[in-house]
């Protein structure tokens, strides 16, 4: 198989446990849940899936539990977009070519539907078949990666750094923990599924960081590049909000500089660390420097 393949392969598998999580988590009854299936369901990269089915694969783990922890990560990570879109923070009306959750069901659902996502994506990987210590590992990185110490913080330093001039180093923490943190969350569930060593996970975080980190210099550049329709939601949305990023500290090309180095030293990380194996990560890791959405 092709990488092209290989990512089709792990997206079908990631879009079978996500409807499979609908049934499960998110009642149909329920007009929140209605809202959190719309913007779950409305497609999306699932890149945070495929990192946990492909570094699970990799290490030659179990299936059935990393599709579920494949699940629970886009449904934290979708929870972070709704709340990203809404009016007090990016103001975003629009996300993955429809209506923004909040423009479609309101304010007051968009917030709940979100919460419901946060909450569920836990119970889901509480449940999942693996053992009770493969969850609690796989529960503990996901939490270290969306909360205080990860996403939340991450958004936190973004939205006060929109009215502060800010720094390379300031701009670094604030891309590590709003978008390096899941993906690594994402990453460490996949290689708990596979009961990874503790040499094999710091290899693997510093892997996440590194993708992390390019990941977001590409949305960065892409905001200020492509257009709304080529990305699904509003291009410009970072110059209108007045955000400090890659590309305003140095311009689109020379953001682009820097996310080809951090991608080469990413890859010759992980390499080094799994030999042939870690060819599609190192794929997927030079895909993202491409991608045009
Ligand atoms: C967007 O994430 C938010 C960032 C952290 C940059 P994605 O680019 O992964 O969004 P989807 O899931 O593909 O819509
Ligand atoms: C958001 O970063 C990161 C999240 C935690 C959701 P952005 O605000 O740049 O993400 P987009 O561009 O709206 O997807
Ligand atoms: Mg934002
Ligand atoms: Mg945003
Ligand atoms: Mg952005």
């Amino acid at each position: 198989m092709n990488y092209q393949e290989q990512y089709d392969a792990y997206l079908a598998r990631a879009k079978r446990a996500l409807e499979d999580a609908c049934r499960r988590y998110l009642p149909a009854e329920s007009q929140v849940c209605q809202a959190a299936r719309y913007s779950l369901m409305g497609g999306g990269k699932r890149v945070r899936a495929v990192l946990v089915l492909s570094v699970c694969d990799m290490l030659g783990g179990d299936d059935a539990a990393a599709e579920q922890f494949a699940a629970a990560v886009e449904m934290l990570h979708c929870y972070s977009l709704i709340h990203d879109d809404l009016p007090c923070m990016d103001d975003d009306d629009l996300r993955r070519g429809r209506p923004s959750c909040h423009k479609a069901f309101g304010e007051a659902t968009a917030l709940l539907a979100g919460d419901v996502l946060l909450t569920e994506a836990f119970e889901a990987v509480a449940q999942a078949p693996a053992s009770p210590e493969v969850c609690i590992q796989a529960n503990r990185a996901l939490g270290a990666g969306a909360g205080s110490r990860g996403m939340v913080y991450g958004q936190e330093l973004d939205l006060k750094y929109e009215v502060l001039d800010t720094t390379e180093s300031q701009l670094l923490q604030i891309h590590r923990n709003k978008t390096g943190a899941l993906i690594n969350a994402a990453v460490q569930m996949g290689a708990a599924a596979a009961g990874a060593d503790a040499a094999q996970r710091e290899a693997l975080e510093q892997y996440a960081f590194g993708l992390g980190l390019v990941f977001q210099i590409i949305d960065d550049i892409l905001d200020a590049t492509a257009t709304t329709e080529q990305l699904g939601k509003p291009a410009g949305s970072d110059q209108a909000n007045g955000k400090t990023t890659f590309v305003t500290l140095y311009g689109a090309d020379g953001a682009m500089t820097l996310a080809q180095q951090v991608n080469q030293d990413t890859c010759e990380a992980v390499h080094t660390a799994f030999g042939e194996k870690a060819a599609f990560l190192e794929q997927l890791a030079a895909a993202m420097l491409e991608r045009r959405s």
